[in-house]
């Protein structure tokens, strides 16, 4: 081979070597669904978090963002409106083989950029990772802090009357406060099998 052809030959596979490791969050789409459920899944049989069937992640689909690795979604997020003042990271998951470096991290901050464009100043998370979180500038706050609707969650999780999750907030300063109304806060106890018609 010439040296030119050599050349050229050099550059594509450097260029696709790049290309394959690229790495970038973004929207999730309809056809990241089997692999989202395959990595939430396989942290749910482990019981650090809530299993998720294909319903509900294609009815939620437009709240999720996927970590892209070389072409695999390696991780997920989803961010959940709760209320004019408050969003929940939920679904935070990163494949086994990838945890530890930054993914997580990049969901979340997805999640924190999010927020600031849809004008939501309170992040939460109900969590068994508080050093993650803390790391990532969240607190812990009593569970009655939250608004009641956080909960509707609950009547599917096995640990319902027995939650042991973490209650943590990030406030984003920067973003203004709404004049809108309250959300009804969570009654002492916390555990709520079922919501009244009226909390819908
Ligand atoms: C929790 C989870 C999302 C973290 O993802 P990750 O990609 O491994 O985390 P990162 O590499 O981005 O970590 C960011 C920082 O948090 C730290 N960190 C990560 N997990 C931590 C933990 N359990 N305790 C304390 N610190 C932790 C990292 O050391 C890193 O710190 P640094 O920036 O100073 O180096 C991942 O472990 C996971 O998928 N766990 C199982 C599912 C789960 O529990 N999801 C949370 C549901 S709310």
């Amino acid at each position: 081979m010439g040296r030119i052809a050599l050349k050229k030959c050099q550059t594509w596979r450097a260029n696709r070597d790049i290309l394959c490791a690229a790495k970038m969050v973004r929207p999730a789409r309809l056809i990241d669904v089997p692999r989202i459920q395959e990595i939430i899944n396989s942290h749910a049989e482990r019981g650090r978090m809530l299993f998720k069937n294909f319903a509900q992640l294609y009815e939620n689909i437009r709240d999720f963002a996927v970590y892209e690795y070389g072409g695999d979604v390696v991780g997920c997020v989803a961010l959940g409106i709760v209320w004019s003042d408050m969003a929940e990271i939920r679904s935070l998951a990163v494949d086994e083989d990838f945890i530890g470096r930054g993914i997580g991290r990049s969901l979340v901050e997805w999640c924190v950029e999010d927020a600031r464009r849809l004008g939501v100043r309170k992040l939460m998370s109900l969590t068994y990772e508080q050093g993650f979180f803390e790391k990532l500038g969240f607190g812990v706050v009593e569970k009655e802090t939250l608004p009641l609707k956080v909960w509707s969650e609950c009547v599917r999780c096995p640990k319902n009357l027995a939650c042991d999750e973490i209650a943590m907030v990030r406030e984003l300063f920067d973003v203004p406060q709404i004049d809108a109304p309250v959300a009804i806060p969570t009654p002492r106890g916390v555990s709520i099998p079922v919501l009244p018609a009226e909390y819908d």
